[in-house]
Order: structure tokens, then C-alpha cells, then sequence
């Protein structure tokens, strides 16, 4: 069996997966405070930050994806391979381009539509929960898609559970509530009374969350793992059909508000677009990239487990940050979670995947 890719001697699943639960805990705490820190007429604009996360992991997966091209396929002209001289790099680059764009194009391209519209509508719902409900309640409700996650796993690419892994996205349920009820009290200081905050509607757009990231996730392995496609291939042609979701509410409600406001529609897309919108953006995008390392080195449910983890690391940021106190129930609810995933670790499934028979066509 060949070795699994590592860093430093370090598996890179679990390299990600730790970078991973740091980053879903600095992106939920800098997200939150990017859009409540100010009066709601003074927020930025949620469709310019999930457009901008598309570009930009669209093309840093695009260069990925341009130095990672084989160089044993460069060809080589008639004419040089004839007198045996290299051929000019200009050449060489344009013969990669070609091979990539090939690539990004291929027939099976499409199957990217569904992910990419479900991540698009799902980074939409997160601004809308970020902005109504606290950092806590965010977190911990957005960890239901540890559970929608591994009911699509089931159901889509026929995975396996033991008793025992169920037995543990149990534990992994009641470990984050336990700690819920401890970080309940603690919130991260959002300049408190400056944007009123509508607690059902933040649930509502967390549960709808939940259920687009469960299926694009497994749905993004599933293209994944059925297919020989390089991961950051499919990450550009993931982005570029995120792209037209992404663009519709700017041509269709950012333009209007442009055309009523007699400005032009790039005032409009940064109009209060500051550091902590960039920030905000700038975390997102790592995420997304790390996010589809995990998916592919490792699976959703376990990506799962790193995000409960950064349940912990926030709470323990906050401590350290703004003073917190460390609770019994805190570390209770750590230590199940801690636990939880320890037990899902125990029994590696048996039959990890059943690749699907038929092709996704
Ligand atoms: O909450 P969840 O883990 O489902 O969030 C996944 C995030 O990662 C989404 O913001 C999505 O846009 C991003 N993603 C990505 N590229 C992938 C897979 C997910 O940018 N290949």
C-alpha cells in the first residue's frame, strides 16, 4: 500500500484537520464581529464577500492546479525533438495551459453544479446566522451537520458506520450541547445593542446550513473519490460554476441599489468593506481550500469532528482573549467531545467506501 502523503513526517489528514479546527474557530469569532461590530446600515455587503471567496479560491486553486501539471506529458514539437534541443519555455507553458484548460473543461465538468450552488447558497445562510445569533450559539448549532453529513454519507456513497462510530456522533451531539450550556453565558464581545439580532431567523438560515453543507460536502467527496481528477481541478471547476450563483444577487438586487442610489455598482459592492470584511474573507477563503484537503485525505464525518473540536479552541480563545472562566460543564462537554472522537477513531471502517457501480452520469 502506498504511503499516505504527509508533512514533515506528519499525516497530512491530520495536518488538515487541525488547521481546519483552528480555522472554523477564528473564521466563526472574526465573521461575527465583522458584522455585528457596526449599525446594521453600516455592514458590508454579504454577496460581494462570498463572490470575492469564489474568485479568489478559484484562482489559487487555478495556479495549484497549473504547478501541479505533470511534467512528463510537456510535448515536445517535431521540430525541436528532431535536432534535440529543449524547446523554448514560452512553448512548454503554452502546451500546459492547454492540457489544464482540457481538464477544467471535462465532460464530467457539471457535476460540480450541484456543490457549487449549495456552498454558494449555504456561505449566503452562514452571514445571515453570523450576523443574528452569538458566537456560542452559532457554533454549537451549526454542528448539526455533523448528523446531516453522516445521514448523506450513509445515503449517498453507502457508508459504513459501526455501532460504535454511531455511538460516538452521539457522544459528538451531546458533548457539543454540554458545552453550549457553558458557553451560553460567554460572548464574544460584539459592541452588544449596536445590530438587533433576530435569534429565529439566525436558526433557521443555521438549520437550512446544516442540510446544504451535509450534501454538497459528501456530494463533492463522491465526484472526489469516483473519479482520477486532481482535487484542484475540481476545485476550479467548482468556483467557476459557483461563480454565476454568486453573481446573481449582485446583478440583481447590489445593481438596483446602485441605479436607485445613483452610484456606481462598485461603490456599492465595498460600501463599508474594511479590514474585518477582508479578514473575514481572507479566513474563508483558507477554509474552503483546507476544507476540500480534508475531504479528500480524509472524509466529511471526520471534518466533522475537527469543526466540534474548534468548539473547544474557541471557547479556550476567549479565555485567554477576554477573560472567560473555564466551568465544570466546559470542561464536561470538552471532554465527551474529546472522547467522541477519540471513539470514532477506535474502528476504522471496515468498508470505508463502496465506490458508486454506476458513474455520477
Ligand atoms: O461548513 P462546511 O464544512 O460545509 O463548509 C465548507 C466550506 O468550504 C464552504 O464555505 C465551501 O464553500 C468551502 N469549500 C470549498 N471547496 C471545496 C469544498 C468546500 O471552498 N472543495
Amino acid at each position: 500500500a502506498s504511503t499516505p502523503p504527509s508533512l514533515g513526517g506528519i499525516p497530512l489528514k491530520y495536518i488538515s484537520l487541525v488547521t481546519l479546527a483552528l480555522q472554523n474557530s477564528a473564521l466563526t469569532i472574526v465573521m461575527h464581529y465583522s458584522r455585528v461590530s457596526t449599525p446594521e446600515n453600516h455592514t458590508y455587503s454579504a454577496a460581494t464577500a462570498v463572490l470575492l471567496n469564489e474568485i479568489l479560491k478559484g484562482l489559487i486553486s487555478l495556479v495549484i492546479a497549473f504547478l501541479r501539471l505533470d511534467s512528463s506529458h510537456d510535448t515536445m514539437p517535431a521540430s525541436y525533438s528532431a535536432i534535440q534541443r529543449a524547446p523554448p519555455s514560452s512553448q512548454i507553458f503554452l502546451g500546459r495551459v492547454r492540457r489544464l484548460w482540457r481538464d477544467i473543461l471535462s465532460p464530467d465538468c457539471w457535476k460540480l453544479s450541484i456543490p457549487a450552488i449549495l456552498y454558494v447558497i449555504q456561505n449566503n445562510l452562514q452571514y445571515v446566522a453570523a450576523s443574528n445569533l452569538d458566537v456560542a450559539t452559532f457554533q454549537v448549532t451549526y454542528q448539526m451537520k455533523i448528523l446531516t453529513t453522516a445521514a448523506f454519507s450513509v445515503l449517498l456513497l453507502r457508508k459504513k458506520l459501526s455501532p460504535t462510530q454511531w455511538l460516538s456522533l452521539l457522544f459528538l451531539a451531546i458533548g457539543v450541547g454540554v458545552v453550549q450550556i457553558q458557553s451560553g453565558n460567554a460572548k464574544v464581545p460584539a459592541a452588544a445593542g449596536v445590530h438587533s439580532i433576530n435569534p429565529l431567523k439566525g436558526l433557521m438560515a443555521v438549520i437550512a446550513a446544516c442540510f446544504t453543507s451535509g450534501l454538497a460536502g459528501v456530494y463533492f467527496e463522491m465526484v472526489l473519490k469516483n473519479s482520477q481528477a486532481d482535487l484542484w481541478v475540481r476545485n476550479v471547476q467548482l468556483s467557476l460554476f459557483s461563480l454565476l450563483p454568486a453573481l446573481a444577487p449582485v446583478i440583481f438586487v447590489q445593481r438596483t441599489e446602485a441605479t436607485l442610489a445613483g452610484e456606481s455598482l462598485f461603490t456599492i459592492l465595498f460600501r463599508n468593506f474594511g479590514a474585518w470584511a477582508w479578514l473575514t474573507v481572507g479566513i474563508q477563503v483558507f477554509g474552503g481550500l483546507v476544507t476540500a484537503l480534508v475531504i479528500k485525505y480524509s472524509d466529511n464525518i471526520l471534518k466533522g469532528f475537527a469543526t466540534s473540536l474548534s468548539i473547544v479552541i474557541s471557547f479556550l480563545a476567549s479565555v485567554a482573549l477576554f477573560d472567560f472562566q473555564i466551568t465544570f460543564t466546559f470542561v464536561l462537554g470538552s471532554a465527551i467531545v474529546l472522547i467522541a472522537t477519540w471513539l470514532y477513531n477506535q474502528q476504522p471502517t471496515r468498508v470505508s467506501m463502496v465506490m458508486l457501480k454506476e458513474p455520477l452520469n
